[in-house]
């Protein structure tokens, strides 16, 4: 195993869902506690090839072809192990982490980099040299943009025409495919083989990685006219936007010291807040902040302050990024939040107001505590008795998400003090909050739009009759219910048979049973069955009023990590279940070599 880190190899079986990533490939079946399918590596017509999501292994009887999802990538999509090692994390939210005393190996990686680093060059240099540069450039001035920030930035423009880049590339067929996966051109459907120019008529931002290299575009119309208003790339091997930040490599590379970082909303904002001096700022890329991001962020500094239009919209973005935080909050990290003036953003304001008093605003921003209270404090009636019962409550079961002890002590503190109880009495409710979300095990594999759903009572319908260890299980089943009621079609019979090994599923099963039957159901026909329980059925109702804040396809990453995150939770549970009833010590040992050997990493 050159290359790539050892531990990190070993670690990531783990952290990876076998069956979603053979499913994706060879459609399975559920049989019992496994998964079976015909074999892909040989013919045959009665199903032998098995997976056994317990053990991440998968089996064939018929031709002996056996091992972990490594060798199944390996062998299935035809890659050397580095390829496939870099795919399985890919697929599951991990980035990989390479040994840091040898060069990684040419992988499809280094070629996909390289390549999205030529169109880089070929949208800045069309910027320059196009036949229609002078509507961009013209459009740079405009937004104040000066020549040296669109160098620092390396704005570019994509011409307007469907094969710009096509033919740029055309004499290469493997680059016309890379340029496919890397989401920059775009198969024709009726035309094998033929492809059309992702961006038209727009000027390009290019997103960069941590390490400088381009892994992405944003690209922005020059009209409003136009629609939509920015495109981004779409999720390829080298970009998630869920993960990435746009403006983090020039904060890094273009500030002497990074004091703060400023998370804004647009690519515009980084810029223009650069071009005024203010470096240390990143964008997220159109989608709302995910623990993936906040991970990112507090690795980079250990004060973040949430910028956000103050607006309906912004203060509900902030709303959500307070909520992400809580379980993220450690010791020596500090996070704030800058709401501007309704219609204003970074872009706007720094251009009509000084650096000094923009500096101000962001010197100013309100902690995360007093945005907690305040935010709740404007939603309820505080001054009635009903009005801080509800104001206490949920307060406490925001401060239940925080497990950072320190921190969690000043909050109910800071919590007694606003509502003028003790603060013995406080903890208590704090404790007993209904609403305890799931500690972040693992902010990779967290799924975007951590969401406070009131849902947790409902998840709890089966009465709580003896104490059961949940460990996160509620808190994940509400966000599959989510995903299900905004799309539906997310629901297979794959999923059906994995929900209903899950425990205190039924109300999940319910809904995945009608979906999978009619994908195209309507809200109010998914939720119908529940009308005879009403407590149930009004937060359902509630759920169906929400917007949903995920595209499809994020909410299909978010379903499935959050169902393979139920089951490995399910296993452990019921693994320390059995430790904790284990009668004699030969059952102890049982099951102990067992999880030794789930843990074990497999020798490729
Ligand atoms: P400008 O009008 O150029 O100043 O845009 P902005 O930076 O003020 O953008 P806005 O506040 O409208 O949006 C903030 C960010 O959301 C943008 O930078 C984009 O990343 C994203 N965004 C905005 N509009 C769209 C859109 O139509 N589609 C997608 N996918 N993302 C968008
Ligand atoms: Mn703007």
């Amino acid at each position: 195993m050159p290359f790539i880190d050892r531990d990190f190899i070993n670690d990531l079986s783990d952290r990876v869902d076998i069956v979603g990533l053979i499913n994706k490939r060879v459609p399975l079946k559920k049989a019992g506690k496994d998964y079976k399918a015909c074999c892909p590596f040989h013919e045959e017509k009665t199903p032998s090839f098995t997976v056994v999501p317990n053990k991440q292994i998968f089996h064939c009887f018929g031709c002996g072809e056996s091992g972990g999802a490594i060798d199944f990538i390996k062998k299935f999509d035809h890659l050397d192990f580095v390829e496939a090692v870099e795919t399985v994390a890919s697929e599951s939210g991990v980035s990989v982490i390479y040994d840091q005393n040898v060069k990684p190996v040419d992988t499809r990686f280094k070629r996909y980099s390289e390549l999205m680093g030529e169109v880089n060059d070929y949208y800045q240099t069309q910027l320059k040299s196009s036949v229609a540069k002078k509507r961009a450039v013209d459009y740079a001035k405009g937004r104040g943009i000066s020549g040296a920030i669109a160098k620092r930035f390396e704005l570019g423009y994509a011409p307007p025409g469907w094969s710009n880049l096509h033919e740029h590339n055309k004499a290469d067929s493997e680059k016309l495919i890379d340029l496919d996966t890397l989401g920059m051109l775009v198969a024709k459907k009726d035309k094998e083989g033929d492809y059309y120019d992702r961006f038209r008529d727009r000027l390009m931002f290019p997103i960069h990685n941590a390490k400088g290299n381009v892994i992405g575009f944003g690209g922005r119309v020059l009209s409003d006219k136009d629609n939509p208003k920015y495109l981004n790339s779409p999720e390829t091997p080298l970009f998630s936007k869920s993960k990435e930040l746009y403006g983090l490599y020039h904060c890094r590379k273009h500030s002497r010291k990074i004091d703060y970082i400023l998370v804004v909303e647009g690519y515009m904002d980084v810029i223009a807040l650069h071009q005024h001096g203010i470096t240390t700022t990143v964008a997220t890329l159109g989608t709302a902040t995910t623990p993936a991001h906040l991970q990112t962020l507090s690795r980079a500094t250990d004060t973040i302050v949430f910028c956000f239009d103050g607006d309906k919209a912004g203060r509900a973005a902030a709303w959500k990024a307070l909520q992400i935080s809580l379980p993220v909050m450690t010791a020596g990290l500090m996070i704030k939040f800058l709401l501007l003036p309704d219609g204003e953003d970074p872009d706007t304001l720094i251009q009509s107001e000084s650096v000094k008093a923009f500096s101000r605003r962001i010197e100013k921003a309100q902690t995360l505590s007093s945005f907690l209270f305040d935010h709740i404090k404007s939603e309820v009636p505080f001054e009635t008795i009903e009005g801080k019962t509800l104001f206490l409550e949920q307060a406490s079961a925001l401060i239940n998400l925080v497990t950072y002890s320190v921190y969690r002590q000043q909050l109910v503190e800071g919590l007694a003090q606003v509502v003028g109880q003790d603060v013995s009495h406080v903890e208590k409710v704090v404790n007993q909050s209904k609403y305890s979300e799931p500690p972040m095990q693992d902010m990779h594999q967290a799924p975007p739009n951590f969401d406070i759903s009131p849902m947790a009572e409902m998840v709890y319908d089966e009465p709580v009759a003896k104490k059961t260890p949940d460990n996160g299980m509620k808190g994940l089943m509400s966000k599959m219910i989510n995903c299900v009621l905004n799309y539906p079609v997310l629901a297979d019979d794959t999923v059906e048979l994995r929900v209903r090994n899950l425990p205190k599923s039924n109300v999940l099963l319910e809904l995945v049973h009608s979906a999978q039957i009619d994908d195209e159901i309507s809200q109010q026909a998914l939720i119908k069955p529940f009308e005879a329980k009403p407590r149930v059925y009004s937060r359902l109702q509630q759920l169906c009023v929400m917007e949903p804040s995920l595209s499809e396809n994020e909410a299909k990453d978010e379903f499935l990590s959050a169902l393979t995150l139920s089951e490995k939770q399910h296993q452990r549970n019921l693994t320390s279940a059995s430790i904790s009833t284990a009668s004699t010590s030969a059952d102890e040992k049982k099951i102990m070599e067992e999880i030794q050997h789930r843990k074990k990493p497999k020798s490729s």
